[in-house]
């Protein structure tokens, strides 16, 4: 090693990577970074005494970069904890494009992405969960260029895949001599950029923003005061409710408070904590919900709406949220009575997260249509939204009391008793919503479904009643 380089630089060196990037390095190590050390010396041409000042004082994205190049843990696979990708596609994805709706979709971040597998299985999943592509954004962020040229190459060797599903093997990659080369629109899918997880960066870190964080086997190299404050920032840019996966090996206990732990698919993964008002559902019952008939039922009419709304729905997902509202609005008067416009109107800006704008058309709407259960439910979701549990289970109660064959109310307040510890509510929901799912209307599931299919649905419901305890 340099003569010139003693134990003071090498611990200056150590405690200037732990703040500026967040790995750990304690002193059996120092003998590898005082060799990394030296080869940047050498690469810059600067004394140690230059080169650790300007260090300390912030260096550039580049030298970091350097630095990352040389001291980081670049391991990963595809599909790595699978177990993962399956509650991400059968618990968290369903639930967060109904809980995000919404003009702007459901958003993905995978922060310490390394060469991409990770954020290009968050793709796949996505893809194969979510109807429309174009609702889901997904960025991937890592402070090694190397680890990001390799991800932008999309070339792996099949030792990647070790993980992957035969079927997904075959649907998604081909090969390509030695390699494997992955489809263009799981590539298109991923929006790769070198940040440094610990650099205030607004831009990456907006608050409320992302529905689902993968932030995997990146703590557990850190300082435990840099592992507080990255998660505090992933905390911070989580919407209510929204998820972080950590890896098998990390856990949050004594990093981060405001995380209930999830334990689904035999794996392990963090939900922020709803808002305290959701902690427990103290909703007064008005009317109790009448049980569950199989008979036929009459229908209301603003809770079945016209056939045309397959079209205003299919605007939502991909944040066009103007367009469906014109859509509605421009309807000729003749074609559905004023209840439904209204309720179409309110359901668009509902999932437009315009929420005083949709509670005030649905009271609009009950003004003149008390009995609109179609309205109670939008009611439901806007106030689940607003942080108001109590509120919102009361109106998927009123909306159940009102028409006893809808089975979206139940599957939300099944959802929302879930997430608030309240099993027995959650399992008698879920349960009956699950009955209820096989034969609701079409046209209103397409209303009012979130964008799902019937199946996904179905598959969504199975899930969290599982998670509840109740029989699948
Ligand atoms: C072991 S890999 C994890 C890859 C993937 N998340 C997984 O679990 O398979 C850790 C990644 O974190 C990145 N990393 C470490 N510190 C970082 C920082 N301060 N900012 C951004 N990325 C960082 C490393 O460059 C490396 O690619």
């Amino acid at each position: 090693m340099n003569p010139a380089l003693g134990p003071m630089d090498l611990a200056r060196f150590g405690a200037a990577v732990a703040a500026r990037i967040g790995l750990d390095f304690d002193e059996t190590r120092f003998g590898f970074l005082g060799e990394v050390l030296e080869r940047r010396l050498a690469a810059l041409g600067r004394t140690p005494a230059a080169y650790l000042a300007r260090l300390e004082a912030g260096d550039t994205a580049e030298e970091l970069g350097a630095l990352a190049r040389e001291l980081t843990v670049g391991e990963t696979y595809f599909f790595r904890n699978r177990e993962q990708f399956q509650a991400l596609a059968e618990i968290v994805l369903p639930e967060r494009r109904i809980a995000a709706a919404g003009g702007d979709g459901v958003r993905l971040l995978s922060a310490g992405c390394a060469s991409g597998e990770e954020a290009y299985s968050l793709a796949i999943v996505a893809r194969e969960t979510i109807v429309d592509p174009a609702s889901v954004t997904i960025r991937a962020v890592d402070i090694n260029p190397a680890a990001l040229e390799q991800a932008a190459a999309a070339h792996y060797s099949p030792w990647a895949l070790r993980e992957t599903p035969p079927e997904m093997r075959r649907k998604w990659f081909r090969g390509d001599g030695r390699h494997v080369v992955l489809a263009e629109a799981v590539r298109s899918a991923v929006g790769f950029a070198q940040r440094n997880l610990l650099a205030p960066d607004p831009e990456l870190w907006p608050p409320g923003h992302y529905d689902v964080v993968f932030c995997r086997n990146v703590i557990m190299y850190f300082t435990p005061a840099q592992a507080r404050a990255l998660i505090a920032r992933v905390a911070a840019s989580l919407r209510p409710g929204g998820y972080l996966f950590l890896g098998h090996a990390e856990t949050l206990r004594g990093v981060a408070e405001g995380f209930c732990l999830c334990h689904t698919h035999g794996t392990f993964y963090y939900r922020l904590d709803w808002r305290d008002s959701c902690r427990t559902i103290a909703a007064p019952v008005r009317k109790p919900a009448e049980p569950v008939s199989t008979a036929p039922q009459p229908r209301h009419p603003a809770t079945a709406p016209t056939p045309d709304m397959p079209a205003v729905r299919a605007a939502l997902p991909t944040g066009r949220v103007a367009e469906a509202l014109a859509s509605v609005r421009t309807r000729p008067p003749e074609a559905a009575g004023e209840t439904e416009a209204l309720l179409a109107e309110a359901m668009v800006l509902a999932d437009g997260d315009r929420l005083a704008v949709a509670e005030a058309a649905c009271r609009r709407l009950l003004a003149v249509d008390p009995r609109n259960a179609g309205a109670h439910y939008v009611l439901a979701l806007c106030r689940e939204r607003a942080g108001d549990c109590a509120g919102a289970a009361e109106h998927d109660r009123e909306a159940s009391a009102l028409a006893p064959e809808f089975a979206m109310p139940r599957l939300h307040l099944g959802l929302v008793a879930r997430r608030a510890g309240d099993r027995v509510l959650a399992r008698g929901e879920l349960g009956q919503a699950l009955v209820l799912l096989q034969g609701e209307d079409g046209t209103r599931l397409s209303l009012f479904g979130g964008g799902f299919p019937r199946d996904t649905l179905v598959a969504l419901c199975r899930a969290a009643l599982r998670e509840c305890g109740g029989a699948p």
